[in-house]
């Protein structure tokens, strides 16, 4: 394949499966070519199996919303388990359709309803006070660092996971799920390091799930205690949600953060503005969150044949719904390769649609909208140290590391 983009550059050769070409920071260049010339695109089996790509903001809201035609059934999102099989399939709330996602949807979602979360304000606030306030005593900082805390002691205050413990959680979380960057990822030893790491926050789990079957509390983990007396979920069923929902808001988060600070370096002009005029604070996050998308797609596999802008969809093929690409649609978006945060008409996708929407929406935007004010209140500047460094992956659009300097407001 020869695609000519509007810079003339010509790409021999497109592979949306190989995380070089997010590490290399080309792939918006890339949707760009797709979204004009070929929106149903068939990406041949390379480094793994064969997958269609829909990058149209209009297609990609279509195929999320019709969970009937694109199932969440199998795996949902590209990568190496896509040979294996994934072993969260038909048992995750991620990777379930109808009426059993619908059932374990409402295991958990009162937790996190606006107000629900909205409660936590005080509490998220004093964690990004203290990350933004060790950052400038330290001066030169790595903020993909900076931004760790943040993502993990939220959840962990939702699930109930006691204060003593944030630390280790944190600890486990990054050796469980290190980071997306699939180069890390496949070394043998970063592998053998995040089983054990997994195998610890499961047994951390069964433990807290034991002591909340003693003395019930008010969080979810004693709600997954109380599934399993409903006949809801098993044991494992209950650990595997404890891990999806650390799992979920946790680099997706952290780097919608650290990509907000690289947009506001980029155009100090937005940051001046915002900090000028805070009621600008909640427009300003949802265009942190279609500008930086820090969740490039989700996959889903066709349940019949489908045809799609004239190309065959068979059933049984996976397609990847590119909302990175979406977000940028010039056919939705004014500018969409502006960073504006009083953007007036903004329908990103970047938290998702359809049955699968963000369970952690209100709590991702919460963390978003204080670590924004806090931002604007506490650091006054913010210098490059090193070019940053993107992370290689398909699936997380992120930083490897950020080293700036950070001087107080
Ligand atoms: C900026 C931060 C976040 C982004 C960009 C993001 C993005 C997304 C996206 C795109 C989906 C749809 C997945 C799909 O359709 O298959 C999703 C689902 C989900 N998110 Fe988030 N998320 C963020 C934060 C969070 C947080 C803080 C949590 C907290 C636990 C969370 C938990 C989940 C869960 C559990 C699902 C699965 C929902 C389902 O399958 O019904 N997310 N997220």
């Amino acid at each position: 394949m020869s695609l000519s983009t509007s810079a003339g550059t010509v790409l021999d050769h497109i592979d949306l499966a190989d995380p070089q070409l997010f590490a290399l920071g080309s792939h918006q260049r890339v949707f760009r070519f797709l979204r004009e010339h070929e929106p149903v695109h068939w990406n041949p089996e390379g480094t793994e199996p064969g997958f269609w790509s829909v990058t149209r903001y209009e297609d990609c809201l279509a195929v999320q919303k019709d969970g009937a035609t694109f199932s969440s059934a199998g795996t949902n999102t590209l990568g190496p388990q896509r040979w294996t099989g994934d072993e969260g399939s038909g048992r995750m709330l991620t990777h379930t359709d109808g009426p059993r996602h619908t059932e374990l949807r409402r295991v958990v979602n009162r937790a996190f309803t606006p107000r629900a979360v909205g409660a936590l304000e005080p509490y998220v606030r004093s964690v990004v006070r203290r990350s933004l306030d060790r950052a400038l005593e330290q001066g030169e900082v790595d903020f993909v660092d900076t931004m760790a805390m943040l993502p993990v002691a939220s959840i962990a205050a939702l699930l109930g996971v006691p204060e003593e413990d944030w630390a280790l959680l944190l600890r486990l979380t990054s050796a469980a799920f290190g980071s997306a960057d699939q180069e890390l990822q496949t070394s043998p030893s970063a592998r053998a390091s995040a089983a054990m790491a997994h195998a610890q926050l499961l047994l951390y789990c069964q433990d807290l799930m034991d002591q909340r079957r003693a003395s019930p509390r008010d969080d979810i983990v004693t709600r997954l205690v109380e599934a399993q007396r409903e006949g809801l979920l098993d044991e494992e069923g209950a650990m595997l949600f404890f891990d999806l929902l650390l799992l979920g808001g946790n680099e997706t988060t952290r780097h919608g953060a650290v990509g907000a600070l690289i947009a506001f370096m980029e155009d100090p002009q937005q940051w001046e503005r915002l900090r000028a005029d805070r009621s600008l604070l909640n427009t300003a996050v949802g265009e942190v969150l279609r500008y930086v998308s820090p969740s490039l797609h989700v996959l889903r596999r066709a349940e019949r044949d489908v045809e799609l802008h004239g190309r065959l969809i068979r059933a049984g093929d996976d397609v990847a719904i590119w909302h990175s690409s979406a977000n940028r649609d010039e056919r939705v978006f004014d500018a969409p390769d502006t960073f504006d945060i009083g953007r007036a008409h903004n329908p990103h996708l970047a938290l998702g649609s359809g049955p699968h929407y963000c369970l952690g929406a209100s709590l991702a935007t919460l963390e978003l909208r204080v670590f924004l004010d806090e931002l604007c209140d506490r650091v006054g500047s913010a210098t490059l140290l090193e070019p940053p460094t993107r992370l290689a992956s398909t699936v997380i659009a992120g930083f490897k590391q950020l080293r700036v300097q950070v001087r107080p407001a």
